[in-house]
This record gives C-alpha cells, structure tokens and sequence, in this order.
C-alpha cells in the first residue's frame, strides 16, 4: 500500500491534484505523516538559534505574531487568521509551480502562493523544489510587516506594467522577446530580494530577509560569516543583469539599507520598463518558457477586453 504523507516529490495527493489541473488546494492536514512531522520539528529548532542571531527583526517579530508553532506543522487556516488582519494578506494552498505572471498577480491581491509538502526527513538540508517549511517559516513571517507587504503587492502592479509595456509592440516577434526580457529581470530582482535579500542593519551589521536564506540552517549562517560572500550594497542595473544558479549556495547577494528602500526600488525596476531600460537585459538564467511568456502578454490583452 502507498502511505500517504506529504513528502515533497513523493505526495500522491499532489500528484492527483496536478493531473486533474489542480492549482488552488486544500491543506489535506491529516495526510502529514509522523516523518512530515518530525521533519518540521527538526528544522524549527535547528532554524531558532540561528534566526535569533542572523535575521531582520522583523522577521523574527513575524513569527511570534504569527505563533508559528514549533511542534508540528501550521494549519495555513491558523497561520491566516493571524496574518490577514496585519496586512491583508493570506497563504494559499497550491499544488506546485505557478507561472510567473499568476504568481505576481497573487501577490497584487495579497495572497501567497504556498506549497503544502514538506522536504524529506533523510534529506533536510536539499529541497528539490520550495516546500512549506520554506514558504510558511522562510517566507510568511514577512508577510506580517506593513511596509514588506507592500513591496509585494508592488511587484504584482510591477508584472501588469510589463505586460501593459510589451504589448506596445505590435511585431510578435519583438514583443515576446521584450516580454522576455522584462520577466527575467522582474525574476532576478526577485531572487535578490525576497529570497536571498540581505539588510544593512545597526552599527552596519548584516541581517537576513531572504527566504530562501532563513529557510537554510546552512545558508543563513554562510551568507552572513563566510568570506568568500561577496555582498554588495543594492545596485538595481547589476541585480537585473544577473544571472543566478538554485542548486549551491549563493556568492553574490544585494544588501538594501531598510524595506522603504527595497520599495523604492522596485518603483525604479517599474520605471526602467516604462523606459525601455529592460528590454536587453543579459542572457543567462533564470529561463522563461514562451508559453509563460505568452501568458504574461495575454494578461493585458484580457484586461484591455474587460475595460
Ligand atoms: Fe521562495
């Protein structure tokens, strides 16, 4: 008999759900094995001590706010009755990858596309793909500051821009690798930021807001101690020609100096599409598949139709 259980990769309920097109689901709460458990508790206290030392207050006052609970698995239901009087925001259950222009449109209206699986209890310190431990404790908990919310919610306008600017150009051809362009950089700035973003905080000490750092009990340590990090102040025309590599630790992460300036920034990143500045930006990862491309066009062209 297969057990059941909500192993990342290895969920058959995910599986089910994927193939009937599934995206937005339900957190089948009683499918958690005793492992799933366990990986969670495992990864909460090795994350604690380490979260005190290394990451933005802010974060850490999300968790209490939130009350995450260290012995077993959030309900995303309690975690949302916490959350949506703080900023409006929710986490919602999904069944796995989002294209990207959906995802920012989540974002836009204040929900976070959230994966429900949990890693492997063998294997802790490798994710194959994001799963709840790193969208609810990695990247929730920020969700809970005003002013970081809004960010998100920026991005999402951000991702409408893009679409609204690549339809200007009547030539198809032109207009994808446009889009293209603009996605990749929108996708690198957010790698930059929201999942590897560090924060200049007191006495110039480095904080970590990044989720894919705070979810990392090796990362978050490295990215703040090791030597050979290079860390550089935010700089929007490096970050958006940058390429980025998932599967090691990162050797190049962007410091900002507070989340009013992170704002402001991806003001500019809005700016420069308007301007035309993204449209060549350098070739490299992350890759966007045309149909996602395609998407993020016809996102503009359905909201020209319904105006
Ligand atoms: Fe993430």
């Amino acid at each position: 008999m297969v057990r059941a259980g909500l192993t990342t990769t290895k969920a058959p309920f995910i599986e089910e759900a994927k193939s009937k097109g599934e995206v937005y689901i339900r957190q089948p709460y009683e499918l958690y094995s005793e492992e799933n458990q366990e990986a969670w508790r495992l990864l909460y206290a090795r994350l604690l001590p380490r979260w005190e030392k290394y990451a933005n207050p802010k974060f850490l006052e999300g968790v209490t706010k939130l009350a995450l609970p260290s012995d077993r698995i959030p309900r995303l239901e309690d975690v949302n009755k916490f959350l949506a009087p703080l900023t409006g925001f929710e986490a919602k259950a999904v069944s796995g990858y989002i294209p990207p222009y959906i995802f920012f449109d989540c974002l836009r209206n204040r929900a976070f596309p959230t994966t429900i699986t949990i890693r492997d209890i063998n294997t802790l310190d490798y994710l194959p793909e994001p799963d709840i431990f790193h969208d609810v404790a990695g990247h929730v908990p920020m969700h809970t500051d005003r002013r970081f919310a809004d960010v998100l919610v920026r991005f999402g306008e951000a991702a409408r821009t893009a679409s609204q600017v690549a339809n200007e150009t009547k030539d198809e051809k032109n207009r994808l690798r446009i889009i293209g362009n603009i996605v990749k950089a929108m996708a690198r700035f957010f790698w930059f930021t929201i999942e590897f973003g560090l924060m200049r905080g007191k006495n110039g000490a480095t904080q970590v807001y990044g989720s894919g750092l705070l979810s990392s009990y090796g990362e978050i340590e490295y990215c703040v101690e090791s030597p050979e990090v290079q860390r550089v102040p935010m700089q929007l025309d490096w970050v958006v020609n940058q390429y980025f590599e998932i599967h090691h630790y990162q050797p190049l992460l962007f410091t900002v100096d507070s989340f009013d300036h992170l704002f402001d920034e991806i003001g500019r990143l809005e700016e420069w599409m308007k301007e035309g500045k993204l449209n060549n930006v350098s070739p490299g990862e992350p890759n966007i598949n045309e149909q996602d491309l395609k998407e993020f066009l016809g996102a503009d062209v359905v909201e020209t139709v319904r105006t």
